[in-house]
């Protein structure tokens, strides 16, 4: 199913969630990859990807791995397939939200389960919001799972594996100078548009956003969507039965995880071949 604008869809629902005439994003499939970036040096690897310095100052290679990490790297795995299928997904969901007018660091596909994005001085935050509860804010406020937020919620979690990634609010991030207070602004008025898009985007596939997570980073004195958009960093239920698809199959054993997160892409439409 393909709507007005040219975004495959994997169901026959109407409406792929923009509402202007702009042209549709071009999706970059395995023959539009840019592969003249020259891979430099190792920069850094984390737990699921590995980052590359480029022949471009400004510009990143970001290596999807099959690695697949839960509890602050506690839980460790290799998946096959997952490194290739996070690489196109956040490939499809960086163009969906470039297209709604969401500034991001994603600049093109390099291969398989590598992309090329600009070289950002990330913010040691992570931003969440959650339409429904799951995870972390049932254990710490006793609430059950699957009761619907609203308003959603926002937090901020520092980015410290050491320290079990503590929840923050804006006052610890200006005092301890982790952003300034224009920054910490900006990050919850684009996460929420975020929200707004990707659930639109995924109540057309018949999903759910149940919460996700998202990491910004300055670049050229603009704050930009970095890192990634992914099953491994967010909540994804089916809409009719709730069935999970996305990591909390690996957290808690459930199976078939790369098969969840690639009946998403299926139904999202991201082009995996
Ligand atoms: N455009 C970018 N420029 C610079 N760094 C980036 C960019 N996008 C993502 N990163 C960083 O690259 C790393 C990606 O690796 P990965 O997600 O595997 O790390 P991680 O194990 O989650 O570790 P960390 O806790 O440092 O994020 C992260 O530290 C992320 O913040
Ligand atoms: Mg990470």
């Amino acid at each position: 199913m393909r709507c007005p604008h040219g975004i495959v869809r994997a169901t026959d629902e109407a409406g792929c969630g923009f509402a202007d005439n702009r042209p549709s994003p071009v999706y970059p499939g395995v023959a539009g990859m840019i592969e003249s970036m020259q891979r430099g040096e190792q920069l850094y690897s984390g737990k699921a990807k590995t980052v590359y310095v480029t022949d471009d100052a400004d510009k990143l290679i970001l290596h999807f791995r099959n690695d697949t990490s839960a509890f602050d790297g506690e839980k460790v795995a290799q998946l096959d397939r997952k490194g290739m299928v996070n690489n196109k997904f956040n490939a499809f969901i960086m163009q969906q939200l470039e297209h709604a007018g969401i500034k991001t660091h994603f600049e093109s596909l390099r291969s398989e389960s590598e992309s090329v994005v600009k070289r950002l001085e990330m913010l040691p935050i992570e931003c969440v919001v959650r339409n429904i509860a799951a995870g972390s804010i049932c254990k710490r406020y006793g609430v059950e799972e699957g009761i619907d937020l609203n308003p959603p919620t926002f937090e901020f979690f520092l980015k410290d594996d050491a320290r079990h990634d503590p929840l923050i609010n804006d006052y610890h991030i200006r005092a301890f100078g982790w952003a300034t207070e224009p920054e910490v602004a900006e990050m919850k008025h684009t996460t929420f548009r975020v929200n707004e898009v990707l659930t639109d985007l995924f109540a057309n596939g018949g999903m759910l956003l149940v919460d996700f997570k998202l990491e910004f980073g300055r670049y050229r004195g603009e704050l930009l969507l970095g890192d990634e958009f992914t099953p491994d960093g967010c909540r994804v239920w089916d809409e009719k039965t709730r069935e999970k698809l996305d990591k909390d199959r690996f957290r808690r054993d459930l199976g078939g995880v790369v098969e969840a997160y690639e009946q998403v892409a299926a139904r999202l439409g991201v082009p995996l071949d």
